[in-house]
């Protein structure tokens, strides 16, 4: 009797606790951070218990997808307004910073310039990938570097991200080429077969071209396994946005039709991903993506089974983050130029005229200019990526908004893509010719903008866009201005947040002082916050100039060019001494002689 009583109290315990949990889950905690948000002036719509603001969302994006389409090409590109229509509405209602949830999740949305800085150039580890979306796209992302954070985070952009930089990229122009034929050949015997004319719905071939680049840079010369995991990725991601709108909810965790669905296609992958990996040990070593990673993650302190883990959830993520984007970009920019002839001919006779009959190959692309205009202004109006999001993971403070932790932040990309204040009038409309000056040159102020961005970065370009958009608009405003001019703590350059420089965790200035090089793809970029060079680079002093005059600020940086150049070929005669090793410096140095 005395046992029965026992458990009796030991179940009501344990639901009471799991109440409790609940309860606190589902609305202490989420009531908590919007009061902490509202005290400091930020209202928002009013969410709903559980669901927080997805049935209006998703009412917004079906009235949206009911507007007729208009026949032939739209005349004012707002792929914002279709996309995320919700977000206009209440920017109008609340402002330009106002809170809104999705499930439980409190989400901070912000496109005012000041703020949005901030953020993109954080580079404190605590400020990270949102919680939400590894735990709601787990089954899609694992725990990859699209979604991870701290440390682990760092550990794998500091494996991957050396494989994705210019160099890097520049050996890949021969695979490139040979999935751009295959394309190329079956359009053109579509047009044969058609008696010289053919409609062609070019998505799905984009699609598969992208996916064929990327699974030959990444799994070699076992390329066909890497087709049949892309297609099995596309069908899991495919499930995964069918889900979208059960964001917050913990509909995870049910054994749903979808939900099955996607748990065994994440295990097909898992098992497709290993055996590649295990065929490559058979086989020997093949110098492409997953061979980096493999080792990378061998030589890292990982148990057998995190090693698996590292290597598929790494495998999924370039994937994904690679295929669709790129898809995606070269779709529009090819839907741009059919829709505005004139500038497909000019680009068709740029193209003729670099190629000379022959295949582009790195050095011709560079020298395509009006594509890379027309390029730019499709990202411009389409960026494949429409919001960058952050989670504080512990409290933090950006502007005057003390943001407590689990509060996300979310950046509109497409808002700032098309702001009439950063573009012109015509911000709206596509004109490549905006770009004839590079990414710096597309807005009228030309003069605040460093001179190392009007040279062209490589990089994430969508992000780049933006970083350098705020730059811009921060500056517009005179009093942003002045403060911009003198402070000492403002620097004029703003890198994003998946720049090399972040690899380091922001802590790059404690290791190498307040002047350092670190380089974007290639391009080499002089990081600087020393208050008197700051001062002589903001008050508009031409570059070109400033270089030849010894002045202490170029003294200073012409000694410590010197010594890096010293130290530098100190290391290369060690390794001559020493003998080969296997990083990046082997690689310059072996390219270079
Ligand atoms: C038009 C093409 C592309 C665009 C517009 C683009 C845009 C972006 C943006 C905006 C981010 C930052 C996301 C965030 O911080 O939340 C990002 C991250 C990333 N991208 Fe891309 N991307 C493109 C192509 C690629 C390709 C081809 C690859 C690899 C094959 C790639 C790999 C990555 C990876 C691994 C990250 C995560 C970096 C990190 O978290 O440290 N991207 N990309």
């Amino acid at each position: 009797m005395a046992t029965q009583y026992l458990w009796s109290l030991l179940a009501a315990v344990v639901a009471l606790r799991l109440l409790f949990l609940i309860y606190n889950a589902v609305v202490a905690q989420p009531r908590k951070l919007r009061s902490t948000l509202r005290r400091q002036g930020l209202s928002g719509p009013p969410p709903a218990l559980l669901l927080g603001n997805i049935m209006e969302m998703k009412r917004a994006r079906d009235a949206a997808a009911k507007v007729a389409p208009v026949s032939g090409p739209p005349a004012a590109h707002n792929c914002g307004a279709a996309l995320l229509p919700f977000f206009d509405e209440w920017r109008e209602r609340y402002g330009e910073v106002f809170v809104f949830a999705l499930g439980t999740t409190q989400i901070v949305h912000v496109t005012q310039p000041e703020m949005v800085k901030e953020i993109t150039t954080c580079t404190s580890l605590d400020l990270g990938k949102p919680t939400y979306q590894a735990k709601e796209r787990g089954a899609l992302l694992g725990q990859g570097i699209l979604t991870s954070n701290g440390p682990h985070w760092v550990h794998q952009r500091k494996i991957l991200a050396p494989e994705l930089f210019m160099d890097k990229v520049k050996g890949m122009i021969e695979l490139i080429q040979d999935s751009s034929m295959s394309l190329c050949d079956s359009w053109t015997r579509l047009v044969e077969e058609g008696g010289g004319l053919a409609e062609i719905k070019i998505d799905e071939y984009i699609r598969s071209f992208s996916g064929d680049v990327i699974s030959r840079a990444c799994f070699g010369s076992n390329f066909s396994k890497g087709e049949e995991i892309f297609l099995k990725l596309r069908a899991l991601q495919e499930v995964s946005s069918r889900k979208i709108f059960a964001t917050g909810t913990g509909m995870r965790h049910l054994p749903t039709k979808s939900n099955r669905e996607a748990w065994a296609l994440e295990k097909e992958i898992k098992t497709l991903i290993l055996d590649v990996v295990k065929q490559r040990d058979e086989a020997g070593f093949e110098k492409d993506l997953l061979q980096m990673v493999l080792e990378g993650a061998r030589q890292s302190d990982l148990s057998h089974e995190a090693v698996d883990r590292f290597v598929v959830d790494n495998c999924k993520n370039i994937y994904l983050a690679g295929y669709e984007t790129t898809a995606v970009s070269a779709t529009w920019c090819l839907m741009l130029l059919a829709s505005n002839p004139d500038w497909q001919d000019r680009i068709r006779h740029e193209v003729a005229n670099v190629c000379q009959g022959r295949l582009p190959d790195y050095k011709a692309t560079m020298k395509m200019k009006l594509l890379t205009m027309a390029i730019n202004e499709s990202l411009r109006l389409y960026p494949p990526v429409s919001v960058v999001s952050r989670e504080a993971l512990k409290d933090m403070k950006f502007g005057k908004l003390n943001v407590p932790k689990g509060v996300n932040l979310w950046t509109l990309v497409t808002t700032l893509h098309t702001d009439p204040e950063i573009w012109g009038s015509d911000s709206y409309e596509f004109n490549p010719e905006r770009f004839a000056d590079g990414v710096a040159g597309a807005c009228n102020l030309r003069s605040c903008v460093p001179p190392w961005a009007r040279q062209g970065l490589s990089g994430p370009p969508q992000a780049l866009l933006l970083s350098n958009i705020l730059e811009m608009k921060r500056a517009r405003n005179p009093a942003d201005k002045a403060a911009h001019v003198t402070g000492p703590q403002s620097p004029t350059t703003v890198a994003p947040r998946c720049s090399p420089s972040s690899t380091s965790g922001g802590n790059a200035a404690v290791l190498f002082g307040e002047v350092f090089i670190f380089a974007l793809g290639t391009t080499h970029v002089v990081h600087v916050t020393q208050p008197e060079i700051v001062k002589e680079i903001t008050t508009g002093m031409s570059s070109e100039v400033c270089k030849h005059l010894p002045m202490k600020t170029n003294r200073e940086a012409w000694a410590l060019e010197k010594e890096i150049k010293t130290l530098v070929l100190n290391v290369v005669k060690e390794r001559d001494e020493a003998g080969f090793e296997k990083d990046l410096l082997q690689m310059v140095l072996e390219g270079a002689r």
